[in-house]
């Protein structure tokens, strides 16, 4: 699975994460032997973070959309057990623990628990990490004991972070090895997606997850390249979608393409899905749900799932009268998506696309 040739990929995968965390802050629980990360080209050691201690105040590492709205709707206290799915740089899980609360983060980026580990050390044992997939909820150990939260953070996609390192290549502005993993539990690498799947299978990550008009075109153009030659590098995909469709306006041609790439790379739709319905099941009466969307596949999820488990009675032009919701479990806190303010935006552009929906988790049917 990992390519040899160019060096990009030669290391194993999950000695990519390791080998990001250990070269920042030197307190990785394993050691990893250095020949093992390195690549031929130079390319991932070479920009792989010098020093994340320098990062460790969160300010450069990701600047967290919604601080205030998430304060208010978690509505956080002292004694009170919130994870955050979606660690990344902590801002948010640091919003919580300011408030008194406990907290669990979760991410599948080594590099971001380590991060944020650095940076939240002040509040001691309040605040613990997990390793692994959100849809995993029911796997961490507190939950599987019977541990239940007073609160639930998703905040999706990628930090800022993780966009902007060229090693990690999520981006098709910097020249970086195929790679678009999350973390080592991701399934595939962006170089497999590209360079082995059926030409049919492209073409539906490309209109589903990046709902790109020109699929077809694409997806042949990419099939026609690499019988010549493998991809490798960000920057050959980004400059073959480049040529296939043409530059049209502002926007990068190949913005979609690449978002659907990694969607299909991280399993991003299905473990949104598994993390929603596992909700129910690893919170307490009354606690809160908050979900951060930055695309429409995600919020329309989100959406529809809240919609469907806040209606006590379900309808159906068949019945004589409406029937119990069997699925209502839900209050809705606020009816339509939460979107950021102009000063929010003008402050942060990353937060143009946010949505924000909040819902409260009923009390069980006697
Ligand atoms: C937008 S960032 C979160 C930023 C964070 N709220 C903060 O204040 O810095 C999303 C983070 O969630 C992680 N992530 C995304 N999907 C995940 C999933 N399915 N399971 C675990 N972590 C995930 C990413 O690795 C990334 O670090």
């Amino acid at each position: 699975m990992c390519r040899a040739a160019s060096g990009w990929l030669s290391a194993r995968p999950s000695q990519i994460f390791l080998a990001l965390q250990n070269a920042g802050l030197g307190t990785a629980r394993r050691v990893v032997n250095p020949t093992d990360v390195r690549t031929a080209s130079g390319g991932l050691s070479a920009q792989a973070p010098a020093d994340f201690s320098g990062t460790a105040d969160g300010g450069s590492y990701h600047l967290p959309v919604f601080p205030a709205e998430i304060a208010t709707w978690m509505d956080t206290a002292p004694g009170r057990f919130i994870i955050d799915g979606t660690l990344g740089g902590g801002g948010h899980s640091e919003v919580f623990l300011k408030a008194g609360a406990t907290v669990l983060g979760i991410d599948r980026d080594p590099e971001a628990l380590a991060h944020a580990r650095a940076r939240l050390a002040g509040f001691g044992d309040r605040f613990s990490t997990w390793e692994g997939n959100f849809s995993g909820l029911q796997e961490i150990p507190g939950i599987r004991h019977g541990g239940r939260a007073d609160g639930l953070l998703l905040d999706l996609g990628v930090s800022s972070r993780q966009l902007d390192s060229a090693v990690r290549g999520f981006s098709f502005m910097r020249d970086g090895p195929l790679d678009m993993r999350m973390g080592p539990s991701s399934p595939h690498t962006a170089a497999e997606v590209v360079n082995q799947w059926a030409e049919a299978d492209l073409v539906r990550i490309l209109f589903e997850f990046g709902e790109e008009p020109k699929a077809r075109r694409i997806a042949s153009a990419i099939i026609k390249q690499r019988a010549v030659r493998n991809f490798e590098t960000t920057l050959e995909l980004a400059d073959c979608i480049e040529k296939a469709v043409g530059r049209h306006g502002r926007t990068h041609p190949a913005t979609r393409a690449f978002q659907a790439i990694r969607m299909a790379v991280n399993e991003e739709l299905e473990s949104l899905a598994a993390a929603l319905a596992a909700v129910p099941s690893v919170l307490k009466p009354g606690a809160r749900l908050l979900v951060i969307t930055f695309h429409s596949l995600e919020d329309r999820m989100v959406k529809r799932f809240l919609r469907h488990r806040s209606t006590p009675f379900s309808d159906d032009p068949g019945w004589p009268e409406p029937r119990p919701n069997p699925d209502f479990q839900f209050q809705l806190l606020a009816r339509k998506a939460i979107t950021p303010t102009a000063e929010e935006i003008s402050l942060n552009p990353r937060a143009r696309s946010a949505k924000l929906r909040v819902a409260r988790l009923l009390d069980p049917k006697p």
